[in-house]
């Protein structure tokens, strides 16, 4: 059985220790990066906090550190930006901070055809939710793998299991992190490092105003539903190497990979339209 399809928790579950650890978390200004961080201070992790609104962060570090007595680092930095990851690894060095776990999370999508689109903006979506991620696995996947304690996050989407016309690049850009954490997954899997592509559906956040559109008649999951969903999966004996939140979502994950394209393509391209 495929993963996508096969509820989240894979054997029996105990909350996993993350006390003392350093996480790092892309996207942690807002919506499903903000729960992470929350999440992953309450198990004890110092955290580094990464994304463009300073002041965000700011505030949220120190909330996080009364709250819960860890260390927590905003760093304020455009992760679409090309030398972005160099210089966030730099960033770390400097505070000599070695990193056990990364939730790739910082990641946008545009609304519209292709035709019409902001030439810009897509690369800036390609270099956000592509580029930055490979380049910050490869940064720190060897001391994670090293310390084996900690886990490795990259947000994709249930867009991922088919095209999405009028989301084709973000869809296509969400396709490559499953496809690369799914593999980055077997690689490191003696290592002890957890490894998964968190694939939501509709999830009440900034996403859908910074991309343009509403979802007026979906079913939205919470950032915390997201969060805990994926929590669950991590602390189990195994760890699937997706993760698809939502019982709606696994199913239409599934749907979505048994389908013809000829149907699916189609399909999907109506559902954007509306
Ligand atoms: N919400 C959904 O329905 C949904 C569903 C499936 C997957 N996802 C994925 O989940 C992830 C988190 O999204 P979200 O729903 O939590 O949306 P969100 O509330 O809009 O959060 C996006 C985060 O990414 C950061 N970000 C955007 N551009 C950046 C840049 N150039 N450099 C650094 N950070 C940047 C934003 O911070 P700043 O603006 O401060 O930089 C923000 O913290 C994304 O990868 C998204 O594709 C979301």
């Amino acid at each position: 059985m495929h993963p996508a399809s096969a509820e989240p928790t894979i054997g029996a579950s105990m909350a996993r220790d993350h006390a003392g650890t350093t996480a790092v978390i892309t996207g942690a200004s807002s919506g499903l990066g903000a729960e992470f961080a929350r999440t992953l201070a309450a198990r004890g992790a110092n955290l580094v906090l990464v994304a463009r609104r300073e002041g965000r962060l700011t505030a949220l570090a120190r909330e996080l550190e009364t709250s819960y007595g860890v260390a927590a680092d905003p760093v304020a930095l455009d992760l679409a930006r090309p030398d972005a990851a160099v210089e966030l690894t730099a960033s770390i060095r400097e505070r000599g901070l070695t990193v056990d776990s990364l939730v790739n999370n910082a990641g946008f999508g545009m609304h519209g055809a292709l035709a019409e689109a902001d030439a810009a903006r897509l690369d800036e979506q390609v270099r956000l939710n592509v580029a930055a991620v490979v380049s910050l696995t490869r940064a720190f996947l060897p001391e994670m793998t090293a310390s084996g304690r900690g886990i490795l996050v990259n947000l994709s989407s249930v867009a991922a299991f088919q095209p999405v016309p009028l989301m084709a690049v973000y869809g296509a850009t969400k396709a490559f992190v499953l496809s690369f954490t799914e593999a980055v997954a077997f690689e490191t899997r003696t290592s002890g490092l957890r490894v998964t592509a968190l694939c939501p559906g509709p999830t009440r956040t900034e996403f859908f105003r910074v991309a343009g559109t509403e979802h007026r008649r979906r079913a939205y999951e919470t950032p915390a539903q997201v969060v805990a969903t994926a929590m669950r999966a991590l602390d189990a004996r195994r760890t699937p190497a997706t993760i698809v939140s939502g019982r709606r979502n696994r199913a239409m994950a599934q749907a979505a990979r048994i389908m013809p394209r000829s149907i699916v393509v189609p399909l999907t391209g109506r559902i954007m339209a509306d």
